[in-house]
């Protein structure tokens, strides 16, 4: 009963590819993943190395324009940077307008869209100079709306950016600080967030990329393209795992669950449990960005005193999942997000504030791939087919 005729009329063939599985939506030089190894380079340098050896801000610069930075460009790039942090006062006035308990995702999407109408000036895409600086005003400014959406969600007042400190720094301090206080940074926090940052910066193809880039495809502009990537972001499937792996730890702890037993309920597919932060779309083999993460959990928890009872819960669920079938057949192992979120609550964070943290570390990738999409002469609209399962022709019933 599949009515596929028009679309081989009109191109000889069809494919029909629920998920894209099997379909490649663009040429892209930005990020390499093999699954089945495990691997994962940005521009061509492993995570690992970039992980052990550079900030966000360097792999941001590698991610949007191709090369590292020499130190006089990195130095510009953060300068700059650091100067756009401001948000216009009428934007500020948006967030009054939400719920107290807004979760900060639709937040960060709608005062992401709405850049657009504070920036006319940038919104070309063909205009280099605008594309550049909407990049700059991206950059400097995601991290200081999402700091206001988690201030607004806890009642506290917002904090004017510190433009003495870096990128990283800086959100910490507008999370964490209060007004007419000094802050003072934890070196180890600072250096963890950077580094999950940097673990999250890139992922070719997934869910909110093909989102900035079908968006982009229709040249819209970068602040619009952004907002609808940070709204793919937001589901449970994508970046929403990480809130979604720390609610399941918590309720197998109160519930007094055995983990073997929880295993069972997600090997049965009971009500659709899933063992959250397990499985990937494109590896079948360890998440290189989980191992990294592991690790970290375990020296972040040590330094700054997290619930170690979740994280062991969280090991017993993995070394579970590791030796059993159902996930060897499947290959399923554990994503990067299965121990973010316990790294992310150590540091103070609230569960709804993990998926915004991801957001920021995916903007240098979203930009990057929407410039490249914008930059590419074989760039044509997305616009996807379908294969038609409604009515034949009928008529209507004039009665
Ligand atoms: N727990 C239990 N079973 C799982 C899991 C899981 N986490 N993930 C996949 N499976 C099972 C599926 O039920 C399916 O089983 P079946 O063959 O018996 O039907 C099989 O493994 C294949 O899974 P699909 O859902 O077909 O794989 P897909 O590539 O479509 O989905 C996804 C990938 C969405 C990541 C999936 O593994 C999942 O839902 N994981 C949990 C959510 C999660 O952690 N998301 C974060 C992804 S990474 C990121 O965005 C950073």
């Amino acid at each position: 009963g599949l009515n596929i005729g028009p679309l081989l009329k009109s191109t000889g063939q069809v494919t029909y590819d629920p998920g894209f599985m099997n379909t490649a939506n663009a040429k892209s030089a930005i990020t390499y993943i093999d699954g089945d190894e495990g691997v994962l380079r940005y521009r061509g340098y492993p995570i690992d190395q970039l992980a052990q050896n550079s900030s966000f801000l360097e792999v941001a610069y590698l991610l949007i324009y191709g090369e590292l930075p020499t130190g006089d460009q990195l130095g510009a790039w953060d300068e700059e940077i650091r100067r756009h942090t401001m948000l216009h006062e009428d934007l500020k006035g948006f967030f009054s307008g939400f719920p107290r308990d807004a979760h900060p995702m639709p937040v960060l999407s709608s005062a992401v869209s709405a850049l657009s109408t504070f920036y006319p000036d940038s919104l070309d895409p063909f205009d280099e100079e605008q594309v550049h600086i909407s990049t700059i005003r991206l950059m400097a400014k995601l991290p200081v709306i999402a700091s206001y959406a988690f201030k607004k969600s806890i009642g506290q007042p917002m904090l004017y950016p510190d433009n003495s400190l870096n990128l990283t720094e800086n959100f910490l301090r507008q999370c964490f600080g209060v007004p007419a206080e000094p802050y003072e940074l934890d070196p180890d926090m600072v250096k963890a967030l950077d580094l999950l940052l940097i673990l999250h910066a890139d992922h070719e193809q997934n869910c909110s990329t093909s989102t900035v880039r079908l968006v982009g495809s229709s040249h819209a502009n970068m602040f619009a393209s952004v907002s609808a990537g940070i709204n793919a972001l937001y589901g449970p499937l994508h970046g929403g795992a990480n809130e979604a792996v720390l609610n399941m730890l918590r309720s197998i702890k109160s519930d007094g669950v055995k983990p073997e037993d929880f295993m069972d309920k997600v090997k049965n597919k009971e009500a659709g449990v899933k063992l959250m932060g397990f499985g990937h779309r494109v590896y079948k083999n360890y998440d290189p960005r989980a191992k990294i993460v592991k690790k970290t959990a375990h020296d972040i928890l040590g330094k700054l005193g997290g619930n170690d009872e979740l994280l062991d819960i969280a090991m017993r669920l993995e070394e579970k999942a590791l030796a059993d079938d159902y996930f060897i057949e499947r290959k399923l192992y554990p994503n990067v997000d299965f121990y973010t979120g316990l790294i992310y609550k150590a540091m103070g964070f609230p569960e709804k504030m993990f998926t915004p943290l991801f957001a920021l570390g995916r903007l240098p990738g979203w930009i990057a791939q929407w410039r490249e999409l914008i930059e590419d002469p074989a760039t044509k609209i997305g616009r996807p087919r379908q294969v038609y399962t409604g009515h034949d022709l009928r008529d209507y019933p004039v009665r």
